[in-house]
């Protein structure tokens, strides 16, 4: 589906809305249009949508009484059969992108990742794998082991940005990478809070090189708890996420997109969105000649953050830590933090897909997914120092 900006759409304005979620103007949002339309909670929840979905990865954070319910501890003949793939993997000779399950064998260790795989998809959605030794190796070697035993969770690597690189390096670039053409627009590359969204892709793989010194928990929520309690108070809301909004594209051409938010697709409640294509972050605000979001959009992007918030679970991110979460079934957040001289934040991000076990890829998302996991083995780049994402044409993204 496509818009034409029409007389209607170029006079509207974008709601005074931001990137930060205000509770205030979120509650006043939301009593202003029950006013003017009482009947809103009333409506009915578009055709193929549930009143209600059912599962395991339909939890809350309150549900969650131990960490030791998803932490999986690695044993000591585990980081050996570790070791000893990463040798195998090296006598090979072979460029990074053929790491795989096939030449990064794990004789025990791949059992396990399978099943913990099998949770991300049919189980609670979510796991963290404890701990890396991440200062015994060399940085390179760390891509390797990373990537290898990503492969045994998820076969198939996403491409982060347009030039093939398939590890994305998520710290504060603020001061190391001021000078960037259009500057940061992405709160990942800040020391900022990251409000609840979700990556493309199935999965994310998340390791920590480094902690801060305070501040920066990972957070994630559940979109079917989410989901359900929209469903029971809100449907007029659950009608405006599952029609088309206009994505900025930030200068990219075409200037924006269309695409839902929210899909029931094969029995799975998927939310799929980044609230800065809809607000603009930092130096990159919402582009002013593409037509802007609805008062009904506003309250909906608002609405899920805050309930995204409220049935969140806090994951002690440790250093060596992996943390892997369906991003189709699960939103993600992060609180602000502070660096130190001996604390300064550095998680490394994978995007994966388990083809054996995934769930099927809504339509209006197919594109993005084909686009996603298409890189070639030989195409494939890990760098080992940070970079700022990039389109194919070198712009930043
Ligand atoms: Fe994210």
């Amino acid at each position: 589906m496509t818009y034409t900006l029409t007389e209607t759409n170029a006079a509207a304005v974008q709601p005074d809305i931001s990137y930060h979620p205000d509770e205030a103007k979120y509650k006043q949002r939301t009593a202003r249009r029950l006013a003017e339309n009482p009947k809103l909670p009333k409506s009915q929840l578009p055709s193929g949508f549930p009143s209600n979905l059912e599962g395991p990865i339909v939890w809350e954070g309150a549900d969650w009484t131990s960490e030791e319910q998803w932490v999986f501890h690695l044993t000591p003949a585990q980081l050996q059969e570790i070791d000893n793939a990463l040798a195998d993997f090296k006598a090979l000779n072979e460029h990074m992108g053929y790491i795989s399950k096939d030449t990064f064998p794990l004789p025990t260790l791949s059992a396990i990742l399978g099943s913990l795989a099998a949770e991300l998809y049919s189980g609670r959605g979510f796991f963290v794998l404890r701990t890396i030794p991440v200062d015994n190796y060399t940085r390179s070697d760390l891509a390797i082991i990373y990537a290898g035993i990503s492969s045994h969770v998820g076969s198939a690597r996403g491409k982060q940005d347009g030039t093939g690189a398939v590890l994305a390096h998520i710290k504060d670039l603020t001061l190391s990478h001021a000078h960037e053409k259009g500057g940061i627009g992405n709160a990942a590359y800040t020391t900022d809070k990251q409000v609840f969204h979700t990556d493309v892709g199935d999965l994310i793989a998340l390791i920590a090189l480094a902690t801060a010194a305070e501040g920066g928990v990972s957070r994630i929520s559940s979109s079917g708890r989410v989901y359900n309690e929209l469903a029971a108070t809100r449907p007029d809301l659950i009608k405006t996420l599952s029609e088309p909004w206009i994505l900025d594209t930030f200068g990219g051409q075409p200037g924006y997109t269309t695409r839902p938010l929210l899909y029931h697709e094969d029995g799975h409640i998927i939310i799929q969105y980044s609230r800065r294509h809809f607000t603009g972050y930092g130096t990159q605000s919402r582009s002013p000649d593409i037509p802007p979001i609805t008062e009904a959009q506003a309250e909906a992007l608002d609405a899920v953050h805050f309930l995204a918030e409220k049935y969140s679970l806090g994951l002690n991110f440790q250093k060596g830590d992996i943390q892997y979460i369906n991003s189709l079934g699960l939103l993600h957040a992060r609180d602000a933090f502070r660096d130190d001289r001996e604390h300064v934040r550095h998680l490394i991000r994978l995007w994966l897909r388990n083809d054996k076990l995934a769930w099927p890829t809504p339509k209006p998302l197919q594109p993005i997914w084909q686009r996603l996991y298409s890189v070639s083995p030989e195409e494939q780049r890990f760098p080992v120092e940070p970079e700022i994402r990039r389109k194919a044409n070198g712009a930043t993204k």
